[in-house]
């Protein structure tokens, strides 16, 4: 078993990655967290490959609610349909909660933690390769609003995180990709070896390795920033436009993996237009070769004006996440005017 440690404003967060973690993850739950009962949330894709197999490991009371699988779901409605579950199972502030699922689950299970009784503790245990990599380690949780993504919110680090990457095998083929879109944006803003990695025909074999490369690279940056405030925002190398894209597409039309994609070659491309070193080419070759779309179809004069909502925006400046080399990221202030001239052009 591989692990990292995690030290926050609120204590330490412990993330085991190691295949086949699931089958005995009652034990690793146990030996860390003293609950009288346990409730797990997770989606109604999840649950019928996991969830019985989590539940029969624990010799108290567990308690679930299934919530339907989709970003379309991410919303304080279904926030509050775990608050009433977990009042009707029972659950005070000793007892523990378990996100079982993708980035979905992971992001408002977290924020229900956060925020149930003021904060009950929480295991993130990821089953998409996106939550392996990205969402489940670092405590962002939160929900979307209908004037955009991640709009409420709460840090809150989960005491455990349990990352076995056999439980990805039964991803369809565009959900693994979308994990890949992380993957590259690591590759990208901190370590070319990952990028190297993943360029091999049996990358997937060794998924387990790149999955700790990257999870490495993630709580080394929460470690110096947990709340975002500078080095964090490296992070968000292809969200600025790439939430912009999902947003115009309803959170249906692109899943948030492929809007990544499309964002990071858009930020390349507005690199080379402020004069750097254009690297798009080989980005969306290896993008392709991933499964992942690469080019901005939405018109350009409503992705400049979604994007201006975006959190990332301070004033009348943009934080523009550019890669100058291949793993070394800078946070760019842009301001509007000048990314409205830029965001035209692409
Ligand atoms: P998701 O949670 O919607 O999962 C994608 C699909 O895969 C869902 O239909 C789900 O039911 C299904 N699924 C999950 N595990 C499965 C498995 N093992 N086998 C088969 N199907 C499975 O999406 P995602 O891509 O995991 O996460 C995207 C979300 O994560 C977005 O809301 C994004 O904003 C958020 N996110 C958060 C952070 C953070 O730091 N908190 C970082 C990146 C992304
Ligand atoms: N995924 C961006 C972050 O965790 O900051």
């Amino acid at each position: 078993m591989q692990t990292l440690s995690l030290t926050g404003a609120n204590g330490v967060s412990e993330i085991y990655i190691e295949n086949d973690l699931l089958s005995h993850a009652g034990k690793a739950i146990g030996d860390v967290f003293s609950p009288s009962r346990v409730h797990i949330v997770t989606d109604s894709t999840v649950a019928p490959l996991y969830l019985s197999q989590l539940t029969q490991q624990f010799d108290l009371p567990v308690s679930s609610t299934v919530i339907p699988a989709g970003e379309e779901h991410k919303r304080l409605s279904t926030v509050e349909g775990i608050y009433h579950d977990l009042l009707a199972a029972g659950m005070t502030r000793k007892d523990l909660i378990i996100a079982l699922g993708g980035g979905v689950v992971g992001d408002i299970t977290g924020f229900a933690a956060a925020t149930f009784l003021r904060g009950v503790s929480l295991c993130q245990i990821p089953t998409t390769l996106l939550a392996q990599v990205d969402s489940s380690v670092g405590g962002k949780t939160g929900v979307d609003l209908d004037e955009g993504k991640n709009l409420v919110g709460a840090f809150y680090q989960p005491r455990l995180v349990l990352i076995d990457p056999e439980v990805i095998q039964t991803l369809p083929d565009a959900t693994f990709a979308d994990g890949m879109a992380e993957v590259v944006k690591y590759g990208y803003i901190a370590n070319p070896a990952i990028l190297d990695m993943v360029s091999q025909p049996d990358y997937k074999t060794h998924i387990g390795e790149v999955i700790y490369e990257c999870v490495k690279i993630k709580r080394d940056v929460v470690a110096i920033d947990e709340h975002d405030t500078g080095l964090r925002m490296i992070l968000n190398f292809g969200h600025t436009i790439g939430h912009a894209a999902e947003k115009l597409g309803n959170y249906t039309e692109l899943t948030h993996g492929q809007a990544v994609a499309i964002g990071m070659v858009a930020a390349m491309r507005l690199a080379a237009l402020r004069g750097d070193t254009d690297l798009s080419a080989p980005l969306i070759a290896l993008l392709q070769q991933l499964g992942l779309p690469t080019e901005l179809t939405h018109d350009r004069e409503a992705i400049f004006h979604a994007l201006l909502s975006d959190k990332k925006k301070f004033g009348s400046t943009v934080n523009f996440i550019l890669v100058r080399e291949p793993g070394r990221a800078e946070i760019t202030p842009i301001e509007s005017e000048t990314l409205h001239e830029y965001i035209l052009k692409l």
